[in-house]
Protein backbone atom coordinates (compact mmCIF):
# COMPACT_ATOMS: atom_id res chain seq x y z
CA UNK A 1 0.00 0.00 0.00
CA UNK A 2 1.35 3.22 -0.82
CA UNK A 3 -0.78 6.14 0.21
CA UNK A 4 1.78 9.10 0.73
CA UNK A 5 0.39 12.17 -0.67
CA UNK A 6 2.76 14.52 -2.53
CA UNK A 7 0.91 16.37 -5.02
CA UNK A 8 -2.82 17.26 -5.18
CA UNK A 9 -4.43 18.86 -8.23
CA UNK A 10 -7.83 20.59 -8.30
CA UNK A 11 -10.04 21.11 -11.02
CA UNK A 12 -11.54 24.02 -9.67
CA UNK A 13 -14.87 23.97 -11.25
CA UNK A 14 -18.46 25.63 -10.74
CA UNK A 15 -18.14 29.18 -10.28
CA UNK A 16 -20.81 29.93 -12.79
CA UNK A 17 -23.36 27.74 -11.51
CA UNK A 18 -22.87 28.79 -7.67
CA UNK A 19 -23.68 32.27 -9.05
CA UNK A 20 -26.48 31.32 -10.63
CA UNK A 21 -28.18 29.20 -7.39
CA UNK A 22 -27.72 32.18 -5.82
CA UNK A 23 -29.18 34.66 -8.02
CA UNK A 24 -25.62 36.38 -9.05
CA UNK A 25 -24.17 36.51 -12.54
CA UNK A 26 -21.45 34.57 -13.61
CA UNK A 27 -18.44 37.14 -12.73
CA UNK A 28 -19.36 36.78 -9.43
CA UNK A 29 -18.85 33.49 -9.14
CA UNK A 30 -15.26 34.08 -10.32
CA UNK A 31 -14.65 36.46 -7.91
CA UNK A 32 -15.87 34.15 -5.45
CA UNK A 33 -13.86 31.45 -6.79
CA UNK A 34 -10.51 33.13 -6.49
CA UNK A 35 -10.91 33.91 -2.60
CA UNK A 36 -11.16 30.34 -2.28
CA UNK A 37 -7.96 29.89 -3.80
CA UNK A 38 -6.02 31.32 -1.21
CA UNK A 39 -8.02 29.38 1.73
CA UNK A 40 -7.43 26.04 -0.34
CA UNK A 41 -3.43 26.75 -0.55
CA UNK A 42 -3.00 27.15 3.27
CA UNK A 43 -5.45 24.21 4.03
CA UNK A 44 -3.06 22.19 1.48
CA UNK A 45 0.34 23.22 3.16
CA UNK A 46 -1.00 22.78 6.22
CA UNK A 47 -1.57 18.94 5.43
CA UNK A 48 1.62 18.44 4.79
CA UNK A 49 1.16 18.43 0.71
CA UNK A 50 4.56 19.37 -1.33
CA UNK A 51 3.18 20.28 -4.61
CA UNK A 52 -0.42 21.75 -5.43
CA UNK A 53 -1.57 22.24 -9.07
CA UNK A 54 -4.39 24.02 -10.18
CA UNK A 55 -6.78 24.49 -12.82
CA UNK A 56 -6.91 28.20 -13.34
CA UNK A 57 -7.57 28.79 -17.21
CA UNK A 58 -7.58 25.71 -20.03
CA UNK A 59 -6.67 26.38 -23.62
CA UNK A 60 -10.58 25.40 -24.53
CA UNK A 61 -11.91 28.17 -21.88
CA UNK A 62 -10.87 30.69 -24.76
CA UNK A 63 -14.10 29.63 -26.33
CA UNK A 64 -16.23 30.92 -24.11
CA UNK A 65 -17.80 34.85 -24.82
CA UNK A 66 -14.88 37.85 -24.54
CA UNK A 67 -16.64 39.75 -21.51
CA UNK A 68 -16.38 36.79 -19.60
CA UNK A 69 -12.26 35.72 -21.04
CA UNK A 70 -11.92 39.53 -20.16
CA UNK A 71 -13.17 39.63 -16.67
CA UNK A 72 -11.18 36.12 -15.67
CA UNK A 73 -8.02 37.91 -17.30
CA UNK A 74 -8.33 40.70 -14.99
CA UNK A 75 -8.87 38.56 -11.72
CA UNK A 76 -5.85 36.79 -12.47
CA UNK A 77 -4.00 40.14 -12.07
CA UNK A 78 -5.87 40.95 -9.22
CA UNK A 79 -5.02 37.28 -7.58
CA UNK A 80 -1.30 37.67 -8.71
CA UNK A 81 -1.00 41.29 -7.35
CA UNK A 82 -2.86 40.82 -4.02
CA UNK A 83 -0.77 41.50 -0.87
CA UNK A 84 -2.25 38.40 0.93
CA UNK A 85 -1.18 36.10 -2.00
CA UNK A 86 2.26 38.33 -2.32
CA UNK A 87 2.66 37.56 1.49
CA UNK A 88 2.10 34.07 1.13
CA UNK A 89 4.96 33.77 -1.87
CA UNK A 90 7.63 34.54 1.12
CA UNK A 91 7.26 31.31 1.93
CA UNK A 92 5.69 29.46 -0.70
CA UNK A 93 6.79 28.96 -4.52
CA UNK A 94 4.99 29.83 -6.94
CA UNK A 95 4.98 27.93 -10.81
CA UNK A 96 3.28 28.06 -14.22
CA UNK A 97 2.20 25.07 -16.25
CA UNK A 98 0.57 26.33 -19.71
CA UNK A 99 2.11 28.95 -21.99
CA UNK A 100 1.94 32.50 -21.02
CA UNK A 101 1.36 33.69 -24.89
CA UNK A 102 -1.88 35.38 -25.01
CA UNK A 103 -2.28 36.25 -21.50
CA UNK A 104 -2.29 40.60 -21.66
CA UNK A 105 1.63 41.06 -21.34
CA UNK A 106 1.36 43.04 -17.97
CA UNK A 107 -0.18 40.20 -16.28
CA UNK A 108 2.29 37.88 -18.00
CA UNK A 109 5.37 39.85 -16.76
CA UNK A 110 4.52 39.58 -13.07
CA UNK A 111 3.57 36.24 -13.25
CA UNK A 112 6.94 35.42 -14.52
CA UNK A 113 8.90 37.84 -12.31
CA UNK A 114 6.89 36.00 -9.25
CA UNK A 115 7.86 32.79 -10.93
CA UNK A 116 12.03 33.85 -10.78
CA UNK A 117 11.33 35.39 -7.33
CA UNK A 118 10.02 32.52 -5.70
CA UNK A 119 12.33 29.50 -7.14
CA UNK A 120 14.56 29.19 -3.99
CA UNK A 121 11.01 28.95 -1.24
CA UNK A 122 10.62 26.23 0.46
CA UNK A 123 7.09 26.22 1.54
CA UNK A 124 4.20 24.74 -0.96
CA UNK A 125 4.81 24.23 -4.77
CA UNK A 126 1.95 26.10 -6.31
CA UNK A 127 1.45 25.48 -9.87
CA UNK A 128 -0.85 27.40 -11.73
CA UNK A 129 -2.21 25.65 -15.03
CA UNK A 130 -2.61 28.88 -16.70
CA UNK A 131 -3.85 28.75 -20.60
CA UNK A 132 -2.86 25.30 -20.11
CA UNK A 133 -3.98 22.16 -22.10
CA UNK A 134 -3.13 18.07 -21.32
CA UNK A 135 -2.44 17.60 -24.93
CA UNK A 136 -0.65 20.86 -25.50
CA UNK A 137 1.95 20.02 -22.83
CA UNK A 138 2.64 16.25 -24.27
CA UNK A 139 2.91 18.01 -27.98
CA UNK A 140 5.22 20.58 -26.14
CA UNK A 141 7.43 17.42 -25.22
CA UNK A 142 7.16 15.18 -28.01
CA UNK A 143 8.37 18.68 -30.32
CA UNK A 144 11.37 19.17 -27.50
CA UNK A 145 12.13 15.45 -28.25
CA UNK A 146 12.12 15.87 -31.95
CA UNK A 147 14.62 18.83 -31.43
CA UNK A 148 17.15 16.70 -29.66
CA UNK A 149 16.87 14.03 -31.48
CA UNK A 150 17.68 16.56 -34.64
CA UNK A 151 20.25 17.77 -32.54
CA UNK A 152 21.89 14.13 -32.07
CA UNK A 153 20.81 14.73 -28.34
CA UNK A 154 19.10 11.53 -27.75
CA UNK A 155 18.50 8.14 -30.32
CA UNK A 156 15.00 7.42 -31.18
CA UNK A 157 15.53 4.38 -29.15
CA UNK A 158 16.62 6.26 -25.76
CA UNK A 159 13.20 7.82 -26.25
CA UNK A 160 11.45 6.59 -22.52
CA UNK A 161 8.59 7.70 -20.53
CA UNK A 162 11.66 9.18 -18.30
CA UNK A 163 12.99 11.26 -21.20
CA UNK A 164 9.12 12.44 -22.50
CA UNK A 165 8.34 13.46 -18.42
CA UNK A 166 11.83 15.44 -18.25
CA UNK A 167 10.45 17.32 -21.20
CA UNK A 168 6.82 18.59 -19.52
CA UNK A 169 5.96 21.51 -17.98
CA UNK A 170 7.81 21.89 -14.61
CA UNK A 171 9.50 18.05 -14.66
CA UNK A 172 10.58 18.49 -11.19
CA UNK A 173 6.97 18.11 -10.41
CA UNK A 174 6.14 14.31 -9.76
CA UNK A 175 2.87 12.60 -10.63
CA UNK A 176 -0.66 13.28 -9.17
CA UNK A 177 -1.53 11.20 -6.26
CA UNK A 178 -4.76 12.80 -5.58
CA UNK A 179 -7.11 14.57 -8.18
CA UNK A 180 -10.03 16.38 -6.77
CA UNK A 181 -13.15 17.74 -9.44
CA UNK A 182 -15.61 20.60 -7.75
CA UNK A 183 -18.65 20.82 -9.63
CA UNK A 184 -20.01 17.28 -10.15
CA UNK A 185 -19.22 17.14 -13.79
CA UNK A 186 -17.11 13.37 -13.69
CA UNK A 187 -14.71 14.42 -17.02
CA UNK A 188 -10.77 15.44 -17.05
CA UNK A 189 -11.05 18.47 -19.99
CA UNK A 190 -7.86 18.01 -20.96
CA UNK A 191 -6.24 18.73 -17.59
CA UNK A 192 -2.59 17.12 -16.60
CA UNK A 193 -3.35 13.97 -18.98
CA UNK A 194 0.29 12.92 -18.91
CA UNK A 195 0.27 13.39 -14.74
CA UNK A 196 -2.65 11.40 -14.01
CA UNK A 197 -1.88 7.55 -15.01
CA UNK A 198 -2.53 6.37 -11.70
CA UNK A 199 -4.24 9.22 -10.03
CA UNK A 200 -7.12 8.54 -6.95
CA UNK A 201 -10.14 10.93 -8.38
CA UNK A 202 -12.20 12.69 -6.81
CA UNK A 203 -15.23 14.27 -7.35
CA UNK A 204 -17.49 15.85 -5.27
CA UNK A 205 -20.60 18.03 -6.42
CA UNK A 206 -19.52 20.97 -4.03
CA UNK A 207 -19.20 24.02 -6.42
CA UNK A 208 -15.91 25.58 -6.28
CA UNK A 209 -16.42 28.73 -4.12
CA UNK A 210 -18.00 26.29 -1.38
CA UNK A 211 -15.15 23.93 -1.33
CA UNK A 212 -13.39 25.02 1.83
CA UNK A 213 -11.34 23.15 4.54
CA UNK A 214 -14.10 21.46 6.17
CA UNK A 215 -14.60 19.77 2.25
CA UNK A 216 -10.76 19.57 1.82
CA UNK A 217 -10.39 17.40 4.87
CA UNK A 218 -13.21 14.75 3.91
CA UNK A 219 -11.65 14.69 0.16
CA UNK A 220 -8.56 13.84 2.23
CA UNK A 221 -9.79 11.33 4.40
CA UNK A 222 -11.32 9.48 1.47
CA UNK A 223 -7.56 9.73 -0.52
CA UNK A 224 -6.50 8.18 2.66
CA UNK A 225 -8.41 5.02 3.29
CA UNK A 226 -7.86 3.76 0.05
CA UNK A 227 -5.59 1.27 -1.44
CA UNK A 228 -2.98 2.29 -4.64
CA UNK A 229 -2.53 -0.72 -6.55
CA UNK A 230 -0.73 0.60 -9.35
CA UNK A 231 -1.85 -2.79 -11.35
CA UNK A 232 -0.45 -5.12 -9.26
CA UNK A 233 -1.60 -7.41 -6.38
CA UNK A 234 -2.92 -5.42 -3.47
CA UNK A 235 -2.71 -6.14 0.21
CA UNK A 236 -5.12 -9.66 0.62
CA UNK A 237 -5.54 -10.30 -2.72
C1 LIG B 1 -14.58 27.28 -13.35
O1 LIG B 1 -15.92 27.63 -13.24
C2 LIG B 1 -13.73 28.47 -13.65
C3 LIG B 1 -13.12 28.47 -15.00
C4 LIG B 1 -13.32 27.58 -15.93
C5 LIG B 1 -12.21 29.56 -15.28
P1 LIG B 1 -16.90 27.68 -14.49
O2 LIG B 1 -16.90 29.06 -15.07
O3 LIG B 1 -16.56 26.62 -15.47
O4 LIG B 1 -18.28 27.39 -13.80
P2 LIG B 1 -19.45 26.46 -14.33
O5 LIG B 1 -18.84 25.13 -14.63
O6 LIG B 1 -20.00 27.11 -15.57
O7 LIG B 1 -20.43 26.41 -13.22
C1 LIG C 1 -12.24 23.06 -16.49
O1 LIG C 1 -13.54 23.51 -16.35
C2 LIG C 1 -11.30 24.24 -16.56
C3 LIG C 1 -11.05 24.97 -15.32
C4 LIG C 1 -11.57 24.68 -14.16
C5 LIG C 1 -10.14 26.08 -15.46
P1 LIG C 1 -14.48 23.82 -17.59
O2 LIG C 1 -15.73 24.35 -17.05
O3 LIG C 1 -13.76 24.66 -18.58
O4 LIG C 1 -14.69 22.37 -18.24
P2 LIG C 1 -15.87 21.80 -19.11
O5 LIG C 1 -16.10 22.76 -20.25
O6 LIG C 1 -17.06 21.73 -18.23
O7 LIG C 1 -15.42 20.45 -19.56
MG1 LIG D 1 -17.16 24.70 -15.71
Amino acid sequence: MNNGLRHLAIIMDGNGRWAKTHGYIRSIGHREGVKNVETIIDETYSHGIEFLSLYAFSTENWLRPKDEVSYLMELMDKFISSKSLLKSLKIHRLVVSGCLEGIPANTANKITNLVAQTQNNKGLVINMAINYGGRDEIVVAAKALAQDALDGKILPDEITETALHDRTYNAFIPNIDFLIRTGGDHRISNFMLWRIAYSELYITPTMWPDFKAKQLKQALDDYYSRERRYGALGAGR
